[in-house]
Formats: C-alpha cells, structure tokens, sequence
C-alpha cells in the first residue's frame, strides 16, 4: 500500500471529506431540527378536532389585515416564513406554503399554536381568551382557515 494513502486513512481527515463532514453537521444542525419543530404537548382530543368553520370570500381581507400585522413579521405575509423577523427565532417559522408538510399538520395542532402560543421553545405570542390580543376561539379556527390557503392549490 503506498504510504501516502496510509496516512491519509490514519486520525485525519484530508481537507476535502473535512470540508464535507462539516458541511453535513451544519446541514444537520440547522435544517433537520428546525424543520421538524412543533408542539408536541396538543391535547389529542384538540389535535384531532377540524376545523368548523369555513373562511367567506368577504372575510379573506380581514384575516388578511390580521396576518400582516401579527404574524408576517415571523410568517412572512406570504406565508413562506421568511418574515423580517424570522432570523431571531431559535425555531425558524415552518413554510405554509409547503403543502406537503401541511398536509401533515392537523386543523387541531394549527389551532393550538395560535390559542396558546409557542410555549417555552419558541417565541410565538399566544393568541387566546385571556392574553393580550385575546382572539375568541372562533377567530382563531378563522385564522387556521386563513393560514391554510397558503398551501390552497386552486
Ligand atoms: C415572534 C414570531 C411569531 C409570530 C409573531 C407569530 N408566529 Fe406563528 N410560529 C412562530 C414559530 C417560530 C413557529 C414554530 C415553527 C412553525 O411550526 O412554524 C410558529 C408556529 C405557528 C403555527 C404552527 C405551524 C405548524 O408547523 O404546525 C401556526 C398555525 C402559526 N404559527 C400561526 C401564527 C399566526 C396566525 C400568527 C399571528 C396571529 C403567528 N403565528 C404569529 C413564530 C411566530
């Protein structure tokens, strides 16, 4: 075996696969986790509720009003989560026009993020009876309508 080739087995890494080990940790790091992030502590019974209401065409641009000025500094005002203030989460906001992680998100999970927030892990303000915007369930099943036309395909 040439000796060359020996060494480079041996303890180190030549430049080139440390470049790409660090690259994959950063990869890891930063895009697994932080895509995968959601409540996890849903009340099953809520998790699994649709949601009963439907957006009227006339309501759109109430919602609409609504998400630009809580929610699109974080969410991006349309929805792909880019907002302006997206960078100083430690969760990155999810992309809702990504139909298929929607698709695997529940009316009821959706729900629950807005009524009580991000919790300890992020810090996305809860929206229920109670706290400082205090939305009346029924606005917030409105807005988890509104947050699913995002992903609408039509
Ligand atoms: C301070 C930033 C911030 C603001 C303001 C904010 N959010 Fe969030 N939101 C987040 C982050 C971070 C998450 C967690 C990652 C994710 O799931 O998008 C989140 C999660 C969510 C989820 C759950 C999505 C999922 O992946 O299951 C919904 C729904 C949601 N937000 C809606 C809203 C709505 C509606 C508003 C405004 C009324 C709002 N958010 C305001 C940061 C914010």
């Amino acid at each position: 075996m040439d000796p060359r080739a020996a060494t480079k087995t041996g303890l180190f890494l030549s430049p080139r696969s440390a470049a790409a080990v660090a690259a994959t940790v950063l990869v890891l790091g930063t895009l697994l986790p932080a895509a995968a992030w959601t409540r996890d502590d849903v009340p099953p019974d809520v998790a699994a509720r649709a949601n009963p209401v439907t957006l009227e065409d006339d309501e759109v641009r109430y919602y609409k009003r609504q998400f630009k000025g809580k929610c699109a500094r974080c969410h991006g005002i349309d929805g792909t989560g880019k907002g302006d203030s997206a960078g100083d989460q430690t969760v990155p906001p999810a992309n809702f026009t990504d139909s298929a992680y929607m698709s695997k998100r529940s009316d009821g999970q959706l729900y629950y993020q807005i009524l009580e927030g991000g919790g300890e892990a992020c810090a996305m303000p809860a929206f229920g009876p109670g706290t400082d915007h205090s939305w009346t369930e029924d606005k917030i099943w409105h807005m988890v309508a509104y947050v699913r036309r995002f992903a609408a395909t039509k």
